[in-house]
């Protein structure tokens, strides 16, 4: 049911300023939903504590881009063709031989997806039949990117895809050389499953701003990963496990380390979000993994960590975790660099950019606000050689 309380602005006569766009509806979604009073979040009606716990990742891309559960037919089709997408073409694969390998995971990401609409020969095909083929080709690709580039800075061979298995298991399979276990395959999914859709975030509306000038699929990704990279977006993960590390290297105290932080003026990462007011559903969620996967190593200091920050900073600011703070700890205990954290996020939230394309295509306004004006007027021209 649309909110009663939103007033509609249905001409130009009027413009509205909101800085950041704080608060301001610009499109209608059926995607994803946030109740940032609640703590609650829902892709397509459904409750993201109950996908987390029942679905896998590939069921929640078929719902976000299809608005239903698949079947289990539908399901073995999606699984089909992603699996058949998941090999790199070869002049990508030698491109991303010859990236430096202190490029940024996230540049390579952005450049790299753009590059494989080069060799797509439906890059600029907009009928729905290539844009859906695509979006299943660009997701299968990406675990692909992000595995073959690690392994090449560390000096080790790209490892082909397997011919089955879900994406979890591939990427891990591809990102480590071996076979997960069941239990990091599933920590993974859930991760995948909690990242895939988030209403009308920073990258999700600059995928949409792009698709809704009618551009492609290839233009847009790129430009979302370019969004998500970040600090105050997804990059906060990588910035997350930075403040871990550090704290551990030093042997400080949690508490006083973020005392100190704030007292500098500073922000701390992983926390802080500009819809919720209470926790992030998708933060308690990976704190409980967090804990269960401290229990089982035997190693708790990266969650006890976690929450002596997560209490002070509710001490003093009031202020609770984003997805990004116990994502930290969960991917680097799954043995993951912090630096593929926000590729990694990328990764999911793919299946979120794709379906939101569709969305937007199916019933297209260009996405074009207007500035405030506040420079200077009414100048005399002075040319070149009297300035
Ligand atoms: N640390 C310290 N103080 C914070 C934090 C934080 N992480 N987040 C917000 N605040 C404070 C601000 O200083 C401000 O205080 P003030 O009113 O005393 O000046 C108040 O809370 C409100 O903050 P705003 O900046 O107005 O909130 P906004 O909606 O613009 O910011 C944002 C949201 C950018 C996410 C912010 O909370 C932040 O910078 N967080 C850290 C980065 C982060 O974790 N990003 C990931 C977000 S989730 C995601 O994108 C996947």
């Amino acid at each position: 049911m649309p909110d009663q309380n939103v007033k509609e602005l249905t001409t130009d006569d009027a413009p509205i300023k909101a800085r950041g766009l704080e608060g301001v509806i610009a499109l209608e979604s059926e995607l994803s939903s946030i109740d940032g009073q609640e703590g609650k979040l829902i892709y397509r009606g459904y409750d993201i504590n109950d996908l987390a716990e029942g679905a896998s990742f590939e069921e929640v891309v078929y719902l976000l881009s299809n608005g239903e559960l698949p079947t289990r037919d539908q399901l073995d089709d999606l699984r089909q063709q992603l699996r058949s997408e998941r090999t790199l073409p070869t002049p990508v694969m030698e491109f991303l031989r010859n990236i430096p390998d202190d490029a940024h995971p996230m540049a390579v990401l952005q450049t790299v997806v753009s590059a494989l609409g080069l060799y797509d020969d439906e890059a600029n095909a907009m009928d729905e039949a290539s844009n859906r083929r695509k979006a299943v080709r660009i997701l299968a690709q990406i675990p692909a990117i992000i595995a073959a580039f690690d392994r090449l800075r560390k000096g080790l061979e790209p490892i082909p895809p397997l011919e089955d298995g879900s994406m979890a298991h591939n990427f891990l399979y591809m990102l480590n050389g071996e076979e997960p276990g069941e239990a990091a395959e599933r920590t993974f999914d859930v991760c995948l499953v909690l990242h895939a859709d988030h209403g009308l975030n920073a990258s999700t509306f600059t995928n949409r701003v792009i698709g809704s000038t009618m551009s492609d699929m290839y233009s847009a990704i790129p430009g979302a990963v370019g969004a998500l990279k970040g600090p105050l977006h997804g990059g906060a993960n990588r910035e997350v496990m930075r403040m871990l590390l550090e704290i551990d290297e030093q042997g400080a105290d949690p508490a006083k380390y973020v005392r100190e932080k704030l007292a500098a003026g500073e922000r701390v990462m992983g926390f802080g979000h500009r819809v919720y007011r209470t926790m992030d559903p998708r933060a308690a969620i990976l704190r409980d993994m967090v804990q269960e996967l401290s229990e089982k190593e035997g190693a708790m200091k990266w969650y006890e960590y976690s929450m002596a920050i997560l209490e002070t900073m509710r001490d003093e600011k009031g202020i609770d975790p984003n997805v990004d703070f116990f994502s930290a700890s969960t991917y680097y205990q799954l043995g993951i660099d912090p630096d593929l954290f926000t590729p990694i996020f990328a990764l999911s939230r793919t299946a979120g950019w794709t379906a939101h394309l569709f969305e937007q295509w199916a019933d297209n306004r260009l996405i074009r606000p207007r500035a405030e004006y506040v420079g200077k007027r009414d100048r005399t021209f002075v040319p070149i050689d009297q300035r």
